[in-house]
């Protein structure tokens, strides 16, 4: 371990106790110390006439005469996250580092809540969010997060640009931050990155959209020059999912990853968020792919920027640059890092690493001016589509944005929508849900989560404006509601507390165990090694399950899928419901779903295993199964061993039955072909199963339609998530089984039906990727799945 790497590894411990002291509700008792406004370039009147303050120019422009202005020694202390004031143009410190993955986080030095503003909306973890399945609450959290955060930055209490959203596919049940993200599925990832980046990134306040009140129309975002309310981040590009396993960590992981897997199932996240999302950055991971370090990954950065059009700056991971060297040895010394990922593309270091390093790189004629150049450049366009350099943001269209934009009614209903909307009901046996509460007695709640506010919110959590226990939540129903823990924590060592447990649930009516997940079992830099329950916790929902009078309720937490067969299988548990980290308002969410005041829909964003999954080596990242290796696959996509619970899983409290009311039969692509592939005979000579993408002429004129009827068959109205899925035709080699191509959440009332289309584009949905990464159109019959219902579509030339 050299000097360097003892460093780093304080700084990554430093980082993790960080996380952990953030989530503890003590933090919010500080003092208040009035923060003045934050500091800005451009001020008047001194420091107002450069050209890079002139508005009238082109964002490019001013960029470029900024960058023309500096010193190499100041160039060089731009390339950290905690870049430089530079006096002699009157530009402050600016910190790039500030993390709002659902709501804004403690993590990253950006972020205070020591000031005027204590404590901001904590929305539930990522993955709850996801399994709403819900674009509009996406799109509205994250433009809720961006309000909060402006607000804070105008009182100096964050930055503005902010590393969320985290879109790896969450590959293996095992992954420590698979919570932080929206899933397993390519296509739900990418509309989620979609969504809260467009949201995040001030959509709501470009011209034409729905704006806010009191702003009325006249300054708005202008969409010509790429202004933004904040800078949103992919990450971490890519291949990311693996914290340690075995003797493989993450700061060194080579990810061996198949051109198959990464153009249709680790890719897709990140195309969109830059393509449609227009995200304004891009975070490379610490992992290798195919034996080359992520941050130096040219070729990817290159298609980034050129093929999906990607406009922003590419950061590395914490350190990223450091473990090149320093961990991976990939390189000879300090400076070839340095000079591989900026010659590769990458523009800013999370850590001091660059700060460090440029300087000798430049000496030794490993680095070029010009490749410094090219990175401040790209931040400094970023700052200014930020408006930094626009004068007084006191004067500037988010100025007014403040304390009282924190916290608000809105964004605290807005989370409890999230969690009402995400919570999943796994099991309900013969309707035991919900609960009535003028028949329920008495109510006993066992658990250590349910108790206490700290575990709400999952990883990347901050401050929380009013935060409120599971048990909070659900006394306010049943008056006469007791507690006992059980177990003393999550990781639930002892069983010393069961008989106290035993005593409360046997005199009461109802029994609510409170089992499953918090950080100590799964978070950054650390994975699980089992899927079952922590410790002694299955021990202690049996002996509470035998006591009891009545079959309980089992709510889960956390992200990871657990695998709780035995509870599935035992009849003395009647419910089983999944909250993820319900976020501040997770309580009142939970007993709502729990009395029946919100009939639940939220579906499982990922797959369920069971424990022998644990025997998979996790560092294995092919997604398709191989039979001759009892190599079982990965996600529904995949996966084709046995499940506890399937990716879109989720009961309701009624029922829901479905008719496709019109879908064609056929696509017929003559017209379609590009002209230069036009010549039929030879085409047909040479093949007849598909067709190239790139052969499509339009692949706007082949979309169509489904239209979809679905039934409420139930007596309660209720807001149900519609999956169409699609299956290609048989002879198609490491096709999927079956893949989403489209979702909706819709409301529908008691005994009636409602109606819903779903846009299909062939090219992108109906494609399968080849195994040299080709993405080709199957010709024949695709089948279109809608839960048991099937219908049939050919595609033909
Ligand atoms: C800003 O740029 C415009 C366009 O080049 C120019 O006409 C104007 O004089 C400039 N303003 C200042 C203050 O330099
Ligand atoms: C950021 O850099 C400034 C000097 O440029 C220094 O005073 C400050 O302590 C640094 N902050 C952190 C969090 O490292
Ligand atoms: C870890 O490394 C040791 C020693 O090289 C080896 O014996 C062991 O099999 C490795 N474990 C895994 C899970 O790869
Ligand atoms: C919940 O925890 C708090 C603080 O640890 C404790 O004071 C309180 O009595 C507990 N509530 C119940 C119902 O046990
Ligand atoms: C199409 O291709 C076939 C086989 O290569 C060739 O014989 C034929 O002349 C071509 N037709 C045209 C119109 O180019
Ligand atoms: C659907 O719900 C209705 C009303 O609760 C019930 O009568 C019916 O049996 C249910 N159907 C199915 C298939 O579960
Ligand atoms: C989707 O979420 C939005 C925002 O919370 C909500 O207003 C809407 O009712 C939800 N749609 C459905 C069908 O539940
Ligand atoms: C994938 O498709 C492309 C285009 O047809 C083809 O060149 C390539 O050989 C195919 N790869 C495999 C493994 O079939």
């Amino acid at each position: 371990m050299s000097d360097q790497w003892r460093r780093l590894f304080l700084l990554l411990k430093i980082l993790t106790i960080f996380i952990i002291f953030s989530i503890s509700p003590s933090i919010t008792t500080q003092t208040q110390t009035q923060t003045p406004h934050p500091e800005f370039p451009c001020k008047p009147p001194h420091h107002s006439s450069y050209t890079f303050c002139n508005t009238s120019l082109p964002i490019s422009t001013r960029a470029q005469s900024l960058v023309s202005l500096l010193t190499l020694p100041q160039k060089i202390q731009q390339l950290c996250n905690n870049a430089t004031s530079i006096p002699s143009l009157g530009i402050p410190a600016f910190e790039w580092w500030s993390e709002s993955l659902h709501g804004i986080a403690s993590n990253g030095p950006g972020v205070s809540f020591n000031g005027l503003i204590p404590s901001a909306t904590s929305f539930p973890q990522v993955l709850l969010t996801a399994a709403s399945f819900n674009r509009t609450l996406w799109f509205s959290i994250g433009s809720a997060i961006a309000v909060e955060a402006r607000a804070m930055y105008n009182v100096g209490q964050a930055g503005l640009t902010f590393w969320a959203p985290n879109i790896n596919i969450f590959r293996d049940p095992r992954w420590g931050r698979g919570q932080e993200t929206p899933g397993e599925d390519p296509m739900v990832a990418s509309a989620y990155a979609v969504e809260f980046v467009r949201g995040f990134q001030g959509e709501n306040w470009r011209g034409g959209g729905n704006r806010r009140d009191g702003f009325g129309g006249k300054r708005v975002l202008k969409g010509d020059d790429g202004e933004l309310m904040l800078s949103a981040c992919c990450k971490h590009f890519t291949a990311y999912d693996l914290e340690n396993w075995g003797n493989f960590s993450r700061y060194s992981f080579n990810a061996e990853v198949s051109e198959q897997d990464l153009e249709d199932t680790y890719q897709p996240p990140f195309r969109s968020c830059i393509q449609e999302g227009k995200a304004s950055c891009l975070m490379c991971s610490y992992n290798q792919v195919n034996g080359v370090p992520s941050c130096a990954r040219r070729d990817l950065f290159q298609k980034a920027r050129i093929d999906w059009g990607f406009k922003g700056y590419i950061a590395s991971d914490c350190d990223a640059v450091a473990t090149i060297y320093e961990y991976q040895g990939y390189v000879k010394a300090p400076e070839d890092a340095v000079a591989l990922v900026l010659k590769a593309g990458m523009d800013i270091n999370c850590g001091t690493y660059l700060l460090r390093n440029t300087q000798q790189a430049i000496e030794q004629g490993k680095v070029q001016e010009e490749d410094i150049d090219r990175a401040l450049f790209n931040l400094f366009s970023v700052q200014l589509r930020l408006r930094l350099f626009d004068g007084d943001p006191a004067k500037g269209l988010f100025g007014k944005l403040g304390p009282k934009d924190v916290c608000t009614k809105k964004h605290r209903t807005l989370a409890l929508e999230a969690a009402r909307q995400g919570i999943v009901l796994l099991k309900n046996d013969k309707k035991f849900l919900p609960l009535n509460k003028n028949c329920v007695a008495s109510l006993a709640i066992i658990g250590p989560a349910a108790n206490g506010t700290s575990r709400l919110g999952g990883g990347y959590t901050g401050v929380p404006c009013n935060p409120k226990s599971l048990f909070k939540g659900l006394q306010k129903y049943i008056q006469k509601t007791s507690y006992a823990a059980g177990c003393f924590d999550i990781p639930c060592s002892s069983d010393d507390g069961f008989h106290e447990a035993v005593q409360v649930a046997r005199e009461a009516d109802f029994v609510i165990v409170v089992a499953g997940l918090d950080l100590s079992q799964e978070t950054e830099d650390l994975d699980r090694v089992s899927l079952f329950l922590p410790g002694k916790q299955m021990a202690l929902i049996s002996a509470v399950a035998m006591a009891s009078k009545r079959p309980l309720v089992l709510v889960l937490t956390g992200g990871g899928p657990l695998d709780v067969s035995f509870a599935k299988e035992d009849p003395r548990i009647a419910s089983i419901l999944w909250i993820g980290y319900p976020g501040e308002t997770g309580g009142k969410a939970l007993a709502e779903v729990i009395f029946g005041e919100f009939n639940p829909g939220g579906r499982l964003p990922m797959t369920w295993y069971p424990e022998s999954f644990t025997s998979v080596p996790m560092n294995d990242m092919s997604m398709r199964a191989d039979p001759s290796l009892g190599y079982p696959g990965r996600t529904y996509r995949f996966y084709t061993g046995d499940m506890v619970y399937g990716f879109g899983h989720g009961l309701s409290y009624t029922n829901y039955t479905y008719k496709f009311i019109s879908v064609p039969n056929k696509l017929s692509l003559l017209g379609s072909i590009k002209a230069s592939f036009s010549n039929k005979t030879q085409w047909k000579r040479e093949r007849l199963d598909y067709i190239h993408i790139d052969e499509v002429a339009s692949c706007e004129e082949l979309k169509f339609y489904a239209q979809i009827s679905v039934m409420n068959n139930g007596d309660m109205d209720g807001s149900h998530v519609i999956m169409l899925f699609s299956r290609v035709p048989a002879m198609f080699r490491g096709a999927p089984q079956k893949q989403l191509i489209g979702f909706t959440r819709v409301h529908t009332v008691s005994y009636k039906a409602a109606e819903t289309s779903i846009l299909i584009d062939p090219c992108k949905h109906l494609s399968i990727v080849n195994e040299s990464g080709t993405r080709l159109l199957p010709l024949g019959n695709h089948i279109l799945m809608l839960e048991g219902l099937e219908h049939s579509f050919s595609i033909v030339i």
